[in-house]
């Protein structure tokens, strides 16, 4: 039987870092948290008549904020079963839901103005990304656009040896594969996939700071989840230790949104 990622139980073996952290009851698991995904949606502009489709919405924080606008459509891509009965119960009707990989979404070619995909890239080795973003070329039409919000390393000078080190460091408490990029990096990864960069926002990456905790899940929430982790010793030791290796690299990290087009001769 295939388990999930997701599924609650004790909190030592290989959940990944965001599943562990959703199965405390945090919502909101992207870098930037949620003013960084508001700062996005603005710049974005209004939705309403517009395509849209959102690649790994998760529970469907993000995915609540877009049909709230009128989109003409809104689908949700997200592989993991479980997760998208929560999703479906945000969306209420408003937008469908599709059990799928991102790089394989079986949507039509052309079939959307606007794609946005958050924490989800950064998860990915190098022909991971290459799979999903040639995939959101293929379903943006032309002058569409893409919105991704990710995990940034900043400058973007930073030695590879420092980049190595980080990525490593990351990707033990995270249990993913965690390979964030340099903004330049980013730029020039959506550029090869032929989306050109019109934005860039960038924020702190303070996931797990409490002021960040407080503004993503409100007080109530906030509070719920250090009572989940505090009444867990695995799940407090790995909560502890991600944000041990958030705060030594805070320096070279950070959370980057970008917005970019698909030109119509790509
Ligand atoms: C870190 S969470 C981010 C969720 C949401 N975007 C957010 O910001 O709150 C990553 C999500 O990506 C989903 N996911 C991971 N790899 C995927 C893939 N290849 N295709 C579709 N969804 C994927 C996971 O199931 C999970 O819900």
């Amino acid at each position: 039987m295939a388990v999930s990622e997701n599924r609650p139980g004790p909190h030592t073996g290989p959940l990944a870092g965001y599943a562990l952290l959703r199965s405390l009851g945090k919502r909101v698991v992207r870098p930037g948290g949620a003013e960084l995904t508001r700062a996005m949606l603005t710049a974005l502009g209004d939705l309403s008549g517009l395509d849209v489709v959102e690649i790994a919405p998760g529970t469907g924080t993000t995915a609540s904020a877009i049909v709230t606008q009128g989109p003409r459509s809104y689908t949700g891509v997200e592989r993991d079963a479980l997760t998208t009965s929560a999703l479906k119960r945000v969306l209420d009707g408003r937008g469908t839901v599709r059990v799928a990989d991102a790089a394989a979404t079986g949507l039509g070619a052309g079939s959307a103005d606007v794609v946005v995909g958050e924490a989800l890239l950064t998860m990915q080795g190098d022909t991971g990304k290459d799979a999903i973003l040639a995939e959101v070329h293929r379903v943006l039409r032309a002058g569409g656009r893409c919105a991704v919000h990710e995990l940034a390393l900043r400058p973007d000078d930073l030695a590879d040896e420092v980049k190595q080190d980080i990525r490593r460091a990351l990707a033990r408490p995270l249990k993913v594969n965690a390979r964030p990029l340099t903004v330049r990096e980013w730029t020039v990864l959506l550029s090869r996939h032929g989306l050109t960069v019109e934005r860039a926002e960038t924020a702190p990456m303070a996931l797990l700071e409490p002021r960040r905790v407080v503004a993503d899940e409100g007080l109530p929430g906030a509070a719920r989840l250090a009572r989940n982790i505090l009444s867990d010793p695995a799940a407090r030791d790995r909560v502890r230790e991600m944000r041990r290796v958030f705060r030594a690299h805070r320096e070279s990290l950070a959370a980057v949104a970008l917005i970019a087009r698909r030109t119509a001769s790509s």
